[in-house]
């Protein structure tokens, strides 16, 4: 079977996150990071089959390399959805069995999967055979409610090398809880334990391991780095964006200067310009909530933020606010 191999590496990443990386936040981290790999909000393959292509996969060009998180669990369904975001220019198309929320668990996908791993490997053939130049990959957990041995993990990832040619495995290091807890408490509540994604590397050296949860600085990075090929950062790197500042120099040797701030808000004011004049729906709230992050922990982040969600200012749906905003704070950033 046919695969991509020429991708760049996935050393970091960016999480997918419903409501979160939609296509105006991956823009934002795409001017931080010109390497980083950037992954969709979960979308569900029937939403792409039935639904308006343009509204769950349109993109920007400059957001490459990019993922596609598909959810479901019927392989030709995944497979049509695939075959759909392949011809949109995404890079890789990752399978969701990580997601515990009770809605995804009435449609027997996201972390129950985890259980049906030879239904997960007809699903990610399918999805492989209609997108071959396409990274398929899958994004899970280490266990499901009791299964607290390092076992299941490494029979689910063992089981899926043997039968598909999937060869990267996105793993947030912890169980989903399926019944008692909310999906937030489910990012939170059940324990860490990075050792079984080191594990996983040690016993599949031929697979690209990339580990995910409650990772926070660049530290951390670097030193999960010592032991798998990959870290995949959500929630800090939404609501730090800037935290991506150093890691095209940090992780990928990038000798170009990195994005200072003044360069990024103006990039940012002309991507608003150029997307309300295309999307008479749009408007700046839905852009400028995912920028409330970028002065996080620097001078005047409260009034940077007070700026870009105040109720009146957004009213007047001028992209101008954010250079507004950004006069008034820059002087001490
Ligand atoms: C608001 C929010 C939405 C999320 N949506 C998804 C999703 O659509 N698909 C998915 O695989 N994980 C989703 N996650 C989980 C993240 O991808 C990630 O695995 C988790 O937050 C742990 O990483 P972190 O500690 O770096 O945030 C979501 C997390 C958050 C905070």
């Amino acid at each position: 079977m046919p695969v991509r191999q020429t991708l760049p590496a996935r050393r970091l990443s960016v999480a997918p996150m419903l409501d979160w990386t939609d296509r105006h936040y991956r823009y934002m981290a795409r001017q931080i990071s010109r390497h980083a790999w950037l992954y969709t909000e979960m979308i569900h393959a029937g939403a792409i089959i039935h639904g308006q292509a343009e509204r769950f996969l349109g993109k920007d060009e400059s957001e490459n390399p990019v993922a596609l998180q598909l959810g479901g669990s019927n392989p030709a369904d995944l497979a049509k959805a695939a075959a759909i975001a392949a011809g949109w220019g995404y890079d890789e198309i990752n399978l969701n069995c990580g997601c515990p929320s009770p809605r995804v668990q009435k449609g027997a996908f996201g972390a129950c999967l985890m259980n049906e791993v030879d239904l997960v490997a007809d699903c990610l053939n399918a999805m492989q055979e209609a997108a071959p130049d396409c990274a398929v990959t899958v994004k899970h957990r280490i266990g499901i409610d009791r299964q607290t041995e390092y076992q299941t993990v490494c029979d689910f990832v063992g089981t899926l090398a043997d039968k598909t040619a999937c060869r990267t495995y996105i793993v947030h290091a912890r169980n989903a809880w399926l019944e008692g807890l909310s999906p937030k408490e489910n990012r939170d509540v059940p324990p860490l334990k990075y050792d079984y994604v080191y594990r996983l590397k040690q016993d599949f050296p031929q697979l690209e391991i990339i580990i995910n949860g409650g990772i926070k600085t660049n530290a951390e990075i670097a030193e999960h780095l010592q032991h798998v090929d990959g870290v995949m950062i959500g929630r800090e790197a939404y609501h730090n964006p800037m935290l991506m500042q150093s890691w095209d120099r940090l992780f990928y040797g990038e000798r170009l200067p990195e994005t200072d701030f003044n360069t990024l808000i103006h990039t940012l004011y002309h991507y608003m310009q150029r997307s309300l004049a295309a999307d008479p729906g749009l408007t700046i709230r839905h852009m400028l909530r995912h920028y409330l992050g970028l002065l996080h922990g620097r001078n005047h982040a409260r009034v940077w933020r007070q700026m870009l969600s105040d109720a009146t200012l957004l009213q007047s749906n001028r992209p101008e606010l954010i250079l507004e905003a950004w006069e008034k704070v820059s002087a001490g950033v």
